[in-house]
C-alpha cells in the first residue's frame, strides 16, 4: 500500500486549483440511474470513490467512460436492481443508489452500509423517508429490501438534515409524479448541484419560502450534461495547509462563499487572506496564530470535513483551542497521530482541547480516514524532519494528486510503496 514521505519546513508558494466536488459528483453520477438517456458529467475528479461509483454503475448495467475529467454514461441493456456487497463495503455513498432504483423498479436490494471509522452512520433517515413515499423496508442478512406497490408523493420531515438522506429522497421523489416536500433538509452546496442536475433532467425542484425542498416529480426523466461545482472541502484543505505552513498560496477555481465560516475562522486566527470571486489568497504572516474555537455543524456551519485539518492547524497555535465535533461520534482519529508528532491534544467524547506547541516533529504515522489523513499531511508539511504517512489510500479517496499539487507549491512529498519500490 502506498505511503507518503513528507519533508517538513519547506515554504509553500504558488497557485493550487480546486477540482470538482467529490461529494457533489458521487450523488450526481448515481442520478444517471434515473434515465436511460445519455448522461455527461464534466470536471469529475479522478478519485478512488469516483472510480468505485463508476464500477457500481457498470455493475448495475450502465456503459461508462471516464476521460480527462469527463464521464459519459449510456444505457447498455436493462438495468439491474441489486448491488453486490463487494462494492457497498468500499463506500457508504453507494447506498445512494437506493432512491433511483426504488423509483424505477419499485423494488431494490441494497447491502446496508456498515459503520465506518467515523462511527455507526446508520441510514434510518433514508429508510423512514422511503416508507413515507410508500415503500416497505425489510432488512435481511445485511441487505435492505425496498419494495412498493406504488410510490406516492409525501411530506417528509427529516429528524436530522442528513446530506445523503436528502439526496437519496430527492432522487427517488424526482420520479414520483406529484409534489413531495422535504423539510429540515441538508443545505450543503452539493445539494444545490444535485438539484441543478435533476432540474436539467426534467424534474422541478425548488426551495420554498420556508426553506423546504419541493420536488415535483415526473413520469420519466431526460439525460443531462453538467459541470460539477468546485470542491469546497479540497479547497478549504489547501487553505488550511497554506495557513499552517505560513505560505503564500492562492487557491483558485473555488467558490469562496462555500467556505465563508472557514475564511472567518482563518482571519480570526490571524491569517491574512485576500478573497476574490473565484480564489482565496492565503498570505504569509509572522504574527502569532491565534487559538480559535470551532464547532462543526450542518452547512453553513463549520464543515465537519474540515475539522481534522483545523485540528492540525491549531496544534501550532499560540495558546489553547477547542473543537466541538457535533456531526460524527468518532472523528478525532487524527489526534493520537498528531500527538505522536508532538502535538498536545486531549479528546473527550466530541470535545478536543488543543494546546498549541512551538514545533511538531516528523514521525511515522497512519491515516485512518480521508480528512484525518490530510490533517497528517498538513502536520508533516510543518514538522521538523520527515514524516512517513501510511494508508495513503484514505487520502486518495477524496484528494486528486495531493502530492503533485503540494509539490507544485514547493513541498517535498514522495509517494512510494514499500512492497513494490526498493525505496
Ligand atoms: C456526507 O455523508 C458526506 N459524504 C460526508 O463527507 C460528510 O462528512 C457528511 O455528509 C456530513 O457533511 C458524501 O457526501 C459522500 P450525513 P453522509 O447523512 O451523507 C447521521 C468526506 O469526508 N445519520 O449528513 O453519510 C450520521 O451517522 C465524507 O468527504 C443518521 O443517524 O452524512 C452522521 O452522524 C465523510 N441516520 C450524521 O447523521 C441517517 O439515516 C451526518 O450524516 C443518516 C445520517
Amino acid at each position: 500500500m502506498d505511503r507518503f514521505l513528507v519533508e517538513g519546513g519547506r515554504k509553500l508558494k504558488g497557485t493550487v486549483k480546486a477540482g470538482g466536488s467529490k461529494n457533489a459528483c458521487l450523488p450526481i453520477l448515481v442520478a444517471s440511474l434515473l434515465t436511460d438517456e445519455p448522461f455527461i458529467l464534466h470536471r469529475v475528479p479522478n478519485l478512488r470513490d469516483v472510480r468505485t461509483t463508476l464500477k457500481i454503475l457498470t455493475a448495475l448495467g450502465k456503459k461508462v467512460t471516464f476521460q480527462n475529467g469527463t464521464v459519459t454514461i449510456t444505457a447498455d441493456g436493462a438495468l439491474k436492481n441489486t448491488l453486490p456487497y463487494e462494492l457497498v463495503k468500499q463506500m457508504r455513498a453507494s447506498f445512494w443508489v437506493a432512491g433511483p432504483l426504488l423509483a424505477r423498479f419499485k423494488e431494490a436490494v441494497i447491502p446496508l452500509p456498515g459503520g465506518c471509522a467515523l462511527g455507526a452512520r446508520p441510514v434510518d433517515i433514508h429508510l423512514k423517508g422511503f416508507e413515507r413515499l410508500g415503500a416497505s423496508c425489510q432488512t435481511e442478512r445485511g441487505n435492505v429490501i425496498l419494495s412498493a406497490e406504488k410510490l406516492e408523493p409525501a411530506k417528509i420531515t427529516l429528524r436530522f438534515p442528513s446530506v445523503g438522506a436528502t439526496q437519496n429522497l430527492m432522487m427517488c421523489a424526482a420520479l414520483i409524479e406529484g409534489e413531495t416536500v422535504l423539510e429540515n433538509v441538508a443545505k450543503e452546496p452539493e445539494i444545490d448541484d444535485v438539484t441543478a442536475v435533476l432540474n436539467k433532467m426534467g424534474a422541478e425542484i425548488f426551495a420554498d419560502d420556508k426553506g423546504r425542498l419541493v420536488i415535483r416529480g415526473q413520469k420519466t426523466l431526460r439525460g443531462a450534461e453538467h459541470t460539477v461545482v468546485a470542491d469546497r472541502i479540497e479547497s478549504g484543505s489547501y487553505m488550511i495547509a497554506a495557513a499552517a505552513a505560513r505560505g503564500d498560496v492562492r487557491v483558485e477555481d473555488c467558490v469562496p462563499e462555500h467556505n465563508s465560516i472557514l475564511l472567518e475562522c482563518l482571519q480570526e486566527a490571524g491569517v491574512p487572506l485576500e478573497i476574490g470571486p473565484n480564489y482565496v489568497h492565503v498570505k504569509p504572516y509572522d504574527g502569532p496564530l491565534k487559538p480559535t474555537r470551532i464547532k462543526t455543524a450542518p452547512y453553513p456551519g463549520f464543515a465537519t470535513d474540515l475539522q481534522p485539518q483545523w485540528m492540525a492547524l491549531m496544534s501550532l497555535a499560540d495558546g489553547a483551542a477547542e473543537i466541538d465535533e457535533t456531526i460524527f461520534e468518532n472523528r478525532f482519529m487524527a489526534a493520537p497521530e498528531l500527538v505522536r508528532m508532538g502535538a498536545d491534544i486531549v479528546t473527550e467524547k466530541t470535545l478536543a482541547r488543543i494546546n498549541g506547541v512551538k514545533e511538531l516533529s516528523g514521525a511515522h504515522v497512519m491515516a485512518s480516514d480521508l480528512r484525518g489523513g490530510f490533517a497528517l499531511l498538513i502536520a508533516g508539511l510543518c514538522a521538523k524532519g520527515t514524516t512517513e504517512i501510511e494508508r495513503v489510500y484514505h487520502i486518495d479517496r477524496g484528494y486528486e494528486d495531493p502530492e503533485g499539487k503540494l509539490n507544485a507549491l514547493g513541498a517535498n512529498v514522495t509517494r512510494y510503496n514499500p512492497d513494490k519500490d526498493d525505496f
